[in-house]
């Protein structure tokens, strides 16, 4: 089966790659490289033995998807190239939507040219905004979001529920993702953000690395546990597990609608976090308590019990894997993963 992978070189895009291409599927991947490096292929290589056949290009060229999608017999579509930090997407809005969600309909438009319909669309759990209790299941309420990252998943949503709506013979699996942090066993690929990591665990990594000196902890004053914020970390390996199950699902349906929430159903305090990845890798991190950021809520945790039952999924990962790979990453990585 062929797979076509926007985004393939980026955190999930090239975890997935790795199952994927493990598992015996062919991928073709699109990249412009905006939050990621071209040697991310060759680390691919290096794990599976396996190529990808690579496009450079941009979604919002419908030049280069009809190269891909003429030159390629492709059976299914997972899109991941989107951009993804919650405080640039307030500084830059039109950027977000531009990006995240008119090359979606690129994308889709494209698809329907050549009746290719099936899709795994990467959203966030960012859409649910402020859930009012937690564990979060599929059927809460979604829209109330708080920057325009969330929006911009929540508007695409939108625009594939409307697209089913319109022909039923779409096949379209949409995810939700949690909070995915962690990296490949081998050290080989890992979350690699480009300058100061806008989320914790990359924070946590560079001060334990000595890139960065101290981790600011937002707000202690959270009706919490410890009154830190709490997540629900999902190791980014049993996060990529989960397309293989999608693509199972969608090769067994001839049109649907299917959404998921992929979460581990245990939330951790930024405490916690800070002291298991101390624990499991006996290293030290600096933090300070300062205050809370705009936009952050208190508590999001998920209940994943549908992607349990309908796909057969779960988790195998624990907290200290989480950190233990992260570290090694970074750690593995120490020149690539300077400050840049
Ligand atoms: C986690 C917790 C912070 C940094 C966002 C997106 C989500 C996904 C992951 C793309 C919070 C605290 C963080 C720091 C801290 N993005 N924190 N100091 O905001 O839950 O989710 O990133 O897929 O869609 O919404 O993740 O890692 O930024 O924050 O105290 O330097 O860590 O307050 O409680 P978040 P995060």
């Amino acid at each position: 089966m062929n797979i076509f992978i926007t985004g393939v070189t980026g955190y999930i895009g090239s975890h997935t790659s790795v199952e994927l291409l493990n598992s015996g599927y062919n991928i073709i991947g699109l990249d412009n490289f905006s939050n990621s490096k071209r040697e991310v292929l060759d680390k691919i290589k290096e794990i599976t033995g396996k190529d990808i056949k690579f496009y450079e290009g941009d979604m919002l060229d419908s030049n280069i998807l009809d190269k891909i999608f003429t030159e390629n017999n492709i059976d299914m579509v997972i899109d991941f190239a989107a951009f993804k930090a919650v405080g640039d997407s307030v500084q830059r809005p039109i950027d977000y939507y531009i990006n995240n969600v008119s090359s979606v309909l690129t994308l889709l438009k494209t698809m329907k040219k050549y009746n290719v319909k099936n899709l795994i669309f990467s959203s966030s759990a960012t859409v649910y905004g402020t859930p009012e209790y937690c564990p979060i299941t599929e059927e809460f309420p979604i829209g109330n979001t708080t920057n325009p990252y969330g929006t911009s998943k929540l508007y695409v949503e939108g625009i594939l529920k409307d697209l089913y709506t319109s022909d039923n013979s779409w096949n379209i699996c949409i995810f939700r993702y949690f909070n995915p942090v962690g990296a490949h066993e081998s050290g080989i690929i890992g979350e690699d953000p480009n300058g100061i990591p806008a989320n914790l665990m990359p924070f946590i990594t560079k001060v334990a690395t000595g890139e960065l000196p101290i981790l600011s902890v937002f707000g202690n004053d959270y009706d919490t546990s410890d009154g830190t914020g709490i997540r629900d970390y999902i190791h980014i390996v049993d996060l990529a597990k989960a397309h293989i199950n999608g693509i199972k699902k969608l090769a067994s349906s001839n049109g649907g609608l299917f959404i998921y929430n992929l979460g581990t159903g245990k939330g951790y305090s930024v405490l916690e976090m800070v002291n298991a990845f101390q624990k499991v890798n006996n290293v030290k991190v600096n933090y300070k308590i300062v205050g809370r950021r705009e936009g952050d809520i208190a508590e999001c945790y998920a209940d994943s019990s549908k992607a349990n039952k309908e796909l057969g999924w779960k988790t195998s990962k624990t907290l200290e894997d989480m950190c233990k790979d992260a570290y090694n990453y970074a750690i593995k990585n120490k020149d690539n993963f300077k400050n840049k």
